[in-house]
């Protein structure tokens, strides 16, 4: 079946409808098809279109429909086009010759941004409560080493002593900039497009306020021709895919090196973790990679989408068919690297010796130590000028900070106090980036606090 042909005087060759079918992966769309059939058609009630009793069979139809296509054989031989013309075809086969009505005043082209949008909504629902599961397994391992001292690093340098939760924090904040790009991409999907017919508006005077609400809209779009054109809304959720599994690639990044044999501070559980097949000794983090290595397979998807979408003329062209894969791919990706990361999360533990003794043999604490000059009164540039050469002649002499006494510091120069000399252990400097935003212990377990409230507030 088609929902055109009367103009044809042949049908379309094997090819061009092996070529141009989309039921192979549209199919995911059915649910939204059926429920958004079903306002439709009380759309059409209200233009008088159909009957009360007509409308009360196509809805019920619908709904059958839509409970049909759990089962596997439901697509089983199906060559329709696409999703909306099998749902026609099961609808003709239910209800006869009224399926020939549903139609009216719609076309396909506003159907298929109504049934991403209602997909897609789910879609983002579901990755909510995703994100606020990563955030959530954050916290327990923030609370549980809430004095661990890491070296944090620029250049993969050693550069300033910072606790373990802080940086843990750093990547809530990611997810929680992740959680509001979704919500304001769900505010931009969620809008009516049904009613702009092709592309010129439906001929029929719907009532479109009323289908809004009945399908859990926010708002009806404004312009018909922007419905037939438009696809910002998928590149609005594939950017904040796309942003979010950069996020979770970088904290993949990051522990895979930390749980190297090189720095040896995490352990990951043996659950998230794979053996080789030839080496007995490995233990691969075969999770924290994948993450990693779908995070480029989302970003193609977004170019993909971008670079189909880039220089089509207006309005609808079926280049835009293929809209649907890369969708389809980035959600299932992003939500399976989501739950992924928050198994890993769940079963890392973090060997705090390890990042400590790292921290207490290198000069994170140069910068304490400048400040600290700066704080007594020199000049901060001398003062960096000062500790660079405390540090290379520390280098020349193989000391370390701890290798320091204050009588030496103050042979060294005399701007060296005694008070100064506590500054050479990583956790004193550590206690004066007090303000909000910086490490310092208190800080950062009321940011912790915060973090926890935030997420209690968004899980209401
Ligand atoms: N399967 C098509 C798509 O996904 C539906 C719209 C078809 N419209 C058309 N004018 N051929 O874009």
């Amino acid at each position: 079946m088609k929902l055109w042909g009367g103009r044809f005087e042949t049908g379309a060759s094997d090819v061009f409808e092996r070529f141009s079918g989309s039921l192979h992966f549209d199919k995911k769309l059915i649910d939204a098809d059926c429920r958004g059939s079903q306002a439709f058609a009380q759309a059409l009630e209200r233009v008088g279109i159909l009957s009360a009793a007509e409308c009360t069979a196509l809805f019920e139809a619908f709904e059958q429909i839509h409970v049909d296509a759990v089962q596997p054989e439901f697509f089983e031989g199906a060559t329709d086009e696409d999703v909306h013309t099998l749902v026609i075809r099961k609808l003709r086969e239910r209800v006869g010759a009224l399926a020939d009505k549903i139609h009216t005043g719609r076309s396909r082209n506003e159907q298929v941004s109504l049934d991403i949008r209602l997909w897609l909504r789910e879609q983002i629902d579901t990755i909510l409560h995703r994100l606020i599961g990563v955030m959530s397994a954050l916290i327990p391992m923030a609370r549980r080493y809430p004095d661990a001292v890491v070296p944090g690093y620029t250049h993969v340098r050693r550069a300033q002593a910072v606790l373990w939760p802080h940086y843990l924090l750093a990547y809530f904040e990611m997810f929680a900039r992740d959680r509001q790009r979704f919500l304001e991409t769900r505010a931009r999907v969620n809008v009516l497009p049904l009613g702009s017919g092709a592309l010129a508006g439906s001929g029929f005077p719907f009532d479109r306020e009323a289908m809004a609400r009945d399908l859990g809209f926010d708002s009806i779009s404004r312009n018909s021709m922007d419905v037939a054109a438009d696809r910002d809304f998928a590149l609005d959720f594939l950017y904040a895919a796309s942003v979010c599994m950069l996020h979770l690639s970088r904290l993949s990044e990051d522990w895979i090196l930390y749980s190297s044999e090189e720095f040896g501070w995490l352990e990951l559980g043996d659950g998230v973790t794979s053996g080789s097949s030839l080496m007995p000794q490995k233990k691969n983090p075969d999770s924290l990679e994948l993450i990693r290595g779908k995070s480029g397979r989302v970003f193609g998807d977004l170019t993909s989408l971008l670079v189909t979408m880039k220089g089509l003329p207006m309005t609808y062209n079926r280049d835009m068919q293929e809209d649907k894969e890369p969708l389809f791919d980035a959600a299932a990706q992003l939500d399976a690297s989501l739950e992924m990361l928050q198994v890993v999360i769940d079963s890392t533990r973090l060997n705090a010796a390890k990042p400590a003794a790292a921290a207490e043999e290198s000069w994170v604490v140069a910068t304490d130590l400048a400040e600290a000059l700066a704080r007594a009164g020199t000049p901060f540039h001398s003062a960096h000028q000062l500790v660079g050469r405390l540090v290379l002649e520390s280098v020349n002499q193989g000391k370390k900070p701890s290798d320091w006494s204050a009588a030496e510091l103050a042979a060294f120069a005399p701007e060296f106090t005694a008070d100064m000399a506590k500054l050479l252990d990583p956790t004193e400097g550590m206690k004066t980036r007090a303000l909000a935003g910086g490490t310092a212990p208190a800080a950062v377990a009321k940011a912790i606090d915060e973090a926890e409230a935030r997420l209690q507030s968004w899980k209401r």
